[in-house]
Protein backbone atom coordinates (compact mmCIF):
# COMPACT_ATOMS: atom_id res chain seq x y z
CA UNK A 1 0.00 0.00 0.00
CA UNK A 2 1.15 3.68 -1.04
CA UNK A 3 0.36 6.63 1.20
CA UNK A 4 -0.04 10.17 -0.29
CA UNK A 5 -0.86 13.06 2.13
CA UNK A 6 -1.53 16.53 1.39
CA UNK A 7 0.18 19.22 3.46
CA UNK A 8 -1.82 22.37 2.50
CA UNK A 9 0.22 24.33 5.29
CA UNK A 10 -1.23 27.96 5.89
CA UNK A 11 -2.82 28.47 2.76
CA UNK A 12 -6.60 27.86 2.33
CA UNK A 13 -9.58 29.29 3.94
CA UNK A 14 -12.92 27.27 5.11
CA UNK A 15 -14.63 27.99 1.72
CA UNK A 16 -11.19 26.80 -0.54
CA UNK A 17 -10.34 24.17 1.69
CA UNK A 18 -13.94 22.89 1.29
CA UNK A 19 -13.20 23.16 -2.14
CA UNK A 20 -10.19 20.95 -2.67
CA UNK A 21 -11.59 18.53 -0.24
CA UNK A 22 -13.91 17.91 -3.08
CA UNK A 23 -11.91 18.30 -6.36
CA UNK A 24 -9.69 15.38 -4.05
CA UNK A 25 -12.64 13.09 -3.98
CA UNK A 26 -13.32 13.88 -8.13
CA UNK A 27 -10.41 12.67 -9.05
CA UNK A 28 -10.57 9.40 -7.53
CA UNK A 29 -14.29 8.71 -8.42
CA UNK A 30 -14.73 5.44 -9.70
CA UNK A 31 -11.06 3.97 -8.74
CA UNK A 32 -11.21 0.77 -7.65
CA UNK A 33 -7.64 0.66 -7.20
CA UNK A 34 -5.80 3.93 -4.70
CA UNK A 35 -3.59 4.65 -1.84
CA UNK A 36 -4.45 5.43 1.70
CA UNK A 37 -4.67 9.44 1.38
CA UNK A 38 -4.22 12.14 3.94
CA UNK A 39 -5.60 15.68 3.61
CA UNK A 40 -4.20 18.10 6.09
CA UNK A 41 -5.96 21.67 6.23
CA UNK A 42 -5.53 24.06 8.62
CA UNK A 43 -7.30 23.81 11.87
CA UNK A 44 -9.84 26.41 11.11
CA UNK A 45 -11.02 24.12 7.84
CA UNK A 46 -11.14 20.88 9.96
CA UNK A 47 -14.68 20.59 10.77
CA UNK A 48 -16.06 21.81 7.19
CA UNK A 49 -13.55 19.51 5.23
CA UNK A 50 -14.23 16.19 7.75
CA UNK A 51 -18.22 16.96 6.38
CA UNK A 52 -17.23 16.27 2.95
CA UNK A 53 -14.41 13.31 3.49
CA UNK A 54 -17.04 11.22 6.04
CA UNK A 55 -17.46 8.05 4.74
CA UNK A 56 -15.16 8.44 1.70
CA UNK A 57 -11.56 6.58 1.37
CA UNK A 58 -9.98 9.78 2.56
CA UNK A 59 -8.48 10.73 5.88
CA UNK A 60 -8.31 13.67 7.94
CA UNK A 61 -5.11 14.79 9.58
CA UNK A 62 -3.88 17.93 11.03
CA UNK A 63 -1.00 19.76 10.66
CA UNK A 64 0.11 19.77 14.03
CA UNK A 65 -0.93 19.08 17.86
CA UNK A 66 -0.39 20.47 21.31
CA UNK A 67 2.19 18.68 23.68
CA UNK A 68 -0.77 17.70 26.10
CA UNK A 69 -4.51 16.15 25.50
CA UNK A 70 -6.34 18.71 26.82
CA UNK A 71 -6.11 21.31 29.53
CA UNK A 72 -4.66 24.95 30.42
CA UNK A 73 -3.08 25.50 27.67
CA UNK A 74 -4.19 28.64 25.77
CA UNK A 75 -3.84 28.70 22.22
CA UNK A 76 -3.13 24.91 21.50
CA UNK A 77 -5.61 22.76 20.05
CA UNK A 78 -5.08 19.28 21.86
CA UNK A 79 -5.09 15.38 20.88
CA UNK A 80 -8.57 15.41 21.89
CA UNK A 81 -9.99 17.70 20.19
CA UNK A 82 -8.52 16.35 16.58
CA UNK A 83 -10.16 13.10 17.58
CA UNK A 84 -12.86 15.27 18.20
CA UNK A 85 -13.02 16.83 14.70
CA UNK A 86 -12.77 13.64 12.89
CA UNK A 87 -8.72 13.28 12.67
CA UNK A 88 -7.23 9.90 12.43
CA UNK A 89 -3.44 11.52 11.65
CA UNK A 90 -1.47 14.17 13.04
CA UNK A 91 2.52 15.92 11.32
CA UNK A 92 4.39 16.29 13.97
CA UNK A 93 7.88 18.22 13.70
CA UNK A 94 7.45 19.55 10.26
CA UNK A 95 10.53 21.43 9.57
CA UNK A 96 8.80 24.67 8.97
CA UNK A 97 7.88 24.22 12.79
CA UNK A 98 11.32 23.18 14.24
CA UNK A 99 12.76 26.46 12.18
CA UNK A 100 10.35 28.78 12.25
CA UNK A 101 8.47 27.98 15.32
CA UNK A 102 11.60 26.75 17.53
CA UNK A 103 9.96 23.20 18.13
CA UNK A 104 13.01 21.18 19.89
CA UNK A 105 13.57 17.32 19.82
CA UNK A 106 11.78 17.36 23.31
CA UNK A 107 8.80 19.35 22.02
CA UNK A 108 8.36 16.74 19.23
CA UNK A 109 8.72 13.66 21.58
CA UNK A 110 5.66 14.62 23.53
CA UNK A 111 3.60 15.46 20.40
CA UNK A 112 4.13 11.72 19.43
CA UNK A 113 3.59 10.33 22.55
CA UNK A 114 0.40 12.10 23.25
CA UNK A 115 -0.67 11.39 19.68
CA UNK A 116 -0.17 7.81 20.43
CA UNK A 117 -1.70 7.57 23.66
CA UNK A 118 -4.43 9.23 21.57
CA UNK A 119 -6.05 7.21 18.71
CA UNK A 120 -4.13 9.58 16.25
CA UNK A 121 -1.31 8.21 13.59
CA UNK A 122 1.56 10.48 13.59
CA UNK A 123 3.10 11.95 10.54
CA UNK A 124 6.61 12.13 11.82
CA UNK A 125 8.59 14.23 9.62
CA UNK A 126 12.75 14.71 10.03
CA UNK A 127 15.02 16.70 7.67
CA UNK A 128 18.74 16.16 6.78
CA UNK A 129 19.61 15.20 10.29
CA UNK A 130 16.98 12.64 10.08
CA UNK A 131 19.24 10.21 12.44
CA UNK A 132 19.74 12.57 15.44
CA UNK A 133 16.00 13.73 14.99
CA UNK A 134 14.38 9.74 14.89
CA UNK A 135 16.70 9.28 18.14
CA UNK A 136 15.52 12.18 19.98
CA UNK A 137 12.42 12.40 18.92
CA UNK A 138 11.23 8.51 19.44
CA UNK A 139 13.54 7.58 22.31
CA UNK A 140 11.40 5.76 24.90
CA UNK A 141 8.25 6.07 22.93
CA UNK A 142 5.98 2.95 23.31
CA UNK A 143 3.72 2.60 20.16
CA UNK A 144 0.46 0.71 21.12
CA UNK A 145 -0.14 -2.98 19.54
CA UNK A 146 -2.23 -1.39 16.74
CA UNK A 147 -0.94 2.06 16.91
CA UNK A 148 0.71 3.28 13.41
CA UNK A 149 3.62 5.61 12.82
CA UNK A 150 4.22 7.28 9.67
CA UNK A 151 7.89 8.87 9.19
CA UNK A 152 8.08 11.68 6.38
CA UNK A 153 11.83 12.43 4.85
CA UNK A 154 12.14 16.10 3.89
CA UNK A 155 15.06 17.94 3.78
CA UNK A 156 14.91 21.23 4.32
CA UNK A 157 16.41 22.13 1.19
CA UNK A 158 14.03 20.34 -0.81
CA UNK A 159 10.52 21.97 0.92
CA UNK A 160 8.96 24.30 -1.20
CA UNK A 161 11.52 24.43 -4.05
CA UNK A 162 11.97 22.97 -7.38
CA UNK A 163 14.46 20.66 -6.07
CA UNK A 164 13.43 17.22 -5.11
CA UNK A 165 16.09 14.82 -3.76
CA UNK A 166 17.28 12.36 -6.02
CA UNK A 167 15.16 9.13 -5.31
CA UNK A 168 18.63 6.47 -5.01
CA UNK A 169 19.46 8.90 -2.03
CA UNK A 170 15.62 9.02 -0.70
CA UNK A 171 16.33 5.23 -0.40
CA UNK A 172 19.36 5.02 1.12
CA UNK A 173 17.84 7.67 4.04
CA UNK A 174 14.78 5.25 3.38
CA UNK A 175 16.72 2.15 4.69
CA UNK A 176 18.61 3.84 7.55
CA UNK A 177 15.44 5.30 8.89
CA UNK A 178 13.39 2.08 8.96
CA UNK A 179 15.95 0.02 10.71
CA UNK A 180 16.79 2.68 13.36
CA UNK A 181 12.82 3.18 14.15
CA UNK A 182 12.46 -0.45 14.05
CA UNK A 183 15.53 -0.53 16.49
CA UNK A 184 13.96 2.14 19.11
CA UNK A 185 10.14 1.26 18.94
CA UNK A 186 9.99 -2.52 17.30
CA UNK A 187 7.64 -1.65 14.82
CA UNK A 188 7.64 -2.46 11.16
CA UNK A 189 5.95 -3.94 8.57
CA UNK A 190 2.35 -2.70 7.99
CA UNK A 191 2.84 -0.27 11.07
CA UNK A 192 5.54 2.08 9.97
CA UNK A 193 5.37 4.01 6.60
CA UNK A 194 8.41 5.97 5.60
CA UNK A 195 7.26 8.69 3.23
CA UNK A 196 9.13 11.40 1.13
CA UNK A 197 8.18 15.12 1.04
CA UNK A 198 10.15 18.08 -0.83
CA UNK A 199 9.06 19.27 -4.42
CA UNK A 200 7.33 15.83 -4.86
CA UNK A 201 5.18 17.14 -8.37
CA UNK A 202 3.49 15.15 -10.81
CA UNK A 203 6.31 14.96 -12.89
CA UNK A 204 8.54 13.23 -10.11
CA UNK A 205 6.03 11.60 -7.93
CA UNK A 206 6.46 8.33 -9.93
CA UNK A 207 10.18 8.21 -9.81
CA UNK A 208 9.72 8.23 -5.60
CA UNK A 209 6.80 5.86 -5.47
CA UNK A 210 8.18 3.06 -7.57
CA UNK A 211 10.77 2.45 -5.35
CA UNK A 212 9.68 -0.71 -3.02
CA UNK A 213 11.65 1.16 -0.05
CA UNK A 214 9.39 4.47 -0.02
CA UNK A 215 5.89 3.95 0.90
CA UNK A 216 4.89 6.93 -0.32
CA UNK A 217 4.93 11.13 -0.87
CA UNK A 218 4.01 14.07 1.50
CA UNK A 219 3.04 16.90 -1.06
CA UNK A 220 3.17 20.69 0.03
CA UNK A 221 2.57 23.09 -2.87
CA UNK A 222 1.64 20.58 -6.09
CA UNK A 223 -1.60 19.67 -3.29
CA UNK A 224 -2.75 22.86 -3.52
CA UNK A 225 -3.23 22.16 -7.66
CA UNK A 226 -6.03 19.63 -8.34
CA UNK A 227 -4.96 18.07 -11.42
CA UNK A 228 -1.53 18.12 -9.92
CA UNK A 229 -2.91 16.15 -7.12
CA UNK A 230 -5.00 14.12 -8.85
CA UNK A 231 -1.85 12.73 -11.32
CA UNK A 232 0.48 12.14 -8.04
CA UNK A 233 -2.59 10.06 -6.36
CA UNK A 234 -2.87 8.11 -9.88
CA UNK A 235 0.92 7.53 -10.07
CA UNK A 236 0.60 5.93 -6.72
CA UNK A 237 -2.33 3.79 -7.83
CA UNK A 238 -0.32 2.58 -11.12
CA UNK A 239 2.53 1.35 -8.93
CA UNK A 240 0.08 -0.08 -6.56
CA UNK A 241 -1.38 -2.45 -9.50
CA UNK A 242 2.34 -2.47 -11.20
CA UNK A 243 3.73 -4.31 -8.30
CA UNK A 244 0.32 -5.93 -6.58
CA UNK A 245 0.77 -3.69 -3.38
P1 LIG B 1 6.57 20.94 -0.96
O1 LIG B 1 6.31 20.82 0.62
O2 LIG B 1 5.94 19.75 -1.61
O3 LIG B 1 5.94 22.25 -1.34
O4 LIG B 1 8.05 20.95 -1.14
C1 LIG B 1 6.41 19.60 1.28
C2 LIG B 1 6.21 19.81 2.75
O5 LIG B 1 6.68 20.83 3.28
O6 LIG B 1 5.58 18.98 3.45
Amino acid sequence: MKTVIANWKMNLGIRESVAQARGVLRGIQGKEVLPRLVVCPSFTALAEVRKVLVRTHVELGAQNVGPQRVGAFTGEVGAAQLEDVGCKYVMIGHSERRTTMHEDGAMVHEKVKIALESSLTPILCVGEDALAQIARDLKGIEVPRKGQLIVAYEPSWAIGTTNAAAPADVVEMHKALRSAVEQMTGISGDRLSVVYGGSVDAKNAYNFLREPEIDGVLVGGASLKIHEFEAIVNAAADVMIAQSV
